[in-house]
């Protein structure tokens, strides 16, 4: 007789992807180059498990020739492949060190001579752990019930020693999405009284069509900083490229006055191998779209087993997936891990939630047999 595990495998289509030694035709693997089966398969930093990407991976190859070089000229080729993209200035646009050097560099600007940030929480918290190590306070909102940004709150609690909100959108460890025209509103109003930080690492996996960046409001030159990152949809989180879009004033202040060496706040930057990368990954849309493709795949596949184990989720606009565990996430954890698969660390105050990154689909196979372990 089927169990029941083996029922909901096959009864929800489960079964057709689950244990399948690869779905990707040998061109495809060269193409999108899928990470290899792990004994211990990570799934807890939401890092993309294709790329980088056949073409970028040539490019990175080419590059070498010029690795004796300082990056400086290579990094301004990408600026002004960027400003095109954000329809702004070069001096717009700063090459950081993944846009986890955007984050602290920010932090720290902003700490300086004791800053206060208005952030919610949980959220990505690089930023404000530097503030915070460089003497900054923060002042917590927790999000409102369906996890996302309470941003009235949010709105509420900037005050006259307010330097700066922090907003992830979408949000981690959430992956909530912001009502469009709220956050327009409030960006739009919020920039007038202080800074307003945007991180945009998973805006590429945002699937409402039109949803605009906060792009816009730099070239309205407000007082906004927007960064993005190629670790998460273009698959280079170990190469360290990110950057950030804001108006050259606010640029100069912060980082340091423009030059074509870069600004002098910005410590790390980043190399030509992982400029050249980004180059190539701009124009790679074929693995762009692959991309998004398997990410949407993977979490409709964790969708459904947590329908049907009946753990709530949170709808995600990124490739992972908040859900409730409904036991501490410690006791999971270690449940996982022994059926070799890590999962997200804890975010307080939700610890009886879980975070879990989109993987390969062999991956993700194996999260959906040991949850079905724990579970059924
Ligand atoms: C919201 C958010 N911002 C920024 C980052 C940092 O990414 P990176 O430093 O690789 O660009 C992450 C990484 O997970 C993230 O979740």
């Amino acid at each position: 007789m089927q169990s029941r595990r083996e029922w909901f495998k096959s009864s929800i289509g489960l079964g057709g992807l689950m244990m399948t030694p690869s779905i990707l035709t040998a061109e495809e693997i060269k193409k999108y180059n899928p990470r290899p089966l792990s004994d211990i398969v990570k799934l807890s930093s939401n890092e993309n498990p294709y790329g980088p990407s056949e073409k970028v991976r040539n490019a990175i190859v080419d590059s070498f020739e010029d690795a004796c070089r300082y990056p400086y000229e290579y990094i301004l080729k990408l600026q002004n492949i960027l400003a095109k993209k954000h329809d702004v200035s070069p001096e717009s646009i700063v090459i950081t060190g993944g846009s986890n050097e955007a984050l602290r560099v920010t932090g720290l600007a902003v700490a300086d001579q004791g800053g206060e940030i208005v952030a919610g929480k949980p959220t990505y918290l690089a930023l404000m752990s530097y503030a915070e190590a460089w003497g900054g306070k923060i002042n917590w909102v927790p999000v409102d019930s369906n996890k996302g940004y309470d941003l009235v709150e949010i709105q509420k609690n900037i005050n006259e020693k307010t330097k700066m909100v922090f907003i992830a959108n979408p949000n981690n460890p959430t992956g909530t999405l912001l009502e469009k025209s709220s956050l327009s509103k409030f960006c739009e109003g919020v920039s007038e009284k202080t800074l307003v930080f945007c991180d945009e690492a998973y805006y590429d996996y945002i699937n409402e069509p039109d949803y605009p960046s906060m792009d816009y409001l730099v070239r309205q030159e407000k007082d906004i900083i927007i960064s993005r990152t190629f670790s998460k949809v273009y698959g280079m989180a170990g190469l360290r490229i990110g950057y950030m879009v804001l108006k050259p004033q606010l640029a100069d202040k912060l980082f340091g006055e423009y030059s074509p060496y870069g600004r002098n706040k910005i410590m790390a930057q980043t190399n030509v191998l992982a400029v050249a990368a980004a180059i190539e990954a701009l124009k790679d849309k074929d693995f762009y779209a692959f991309s998004l493709k398997k990410a949407n795949e993977e979490k409709d596949k964790i969708y459904k087993l947590l329908d049907y184990l009946g753990l709530k989720y949170v709808e995600s606009s990124t490739n992972f997936v908040f859900f409730e565990s409904k036991k501490h996430i410690d006791i999971l954890s270690k449940e996982m891990l022994d059926k070799g698969v890590r999962i997200g660390r804890p975010f307080p105050p939700f610890y009886e939630w879980c975070r879990i990154s989109t993987g390969t689909s062999q991956e993700v196979d194996r999260f959906v047999s040991a949850m079905l372990d724990i579970y059924s």
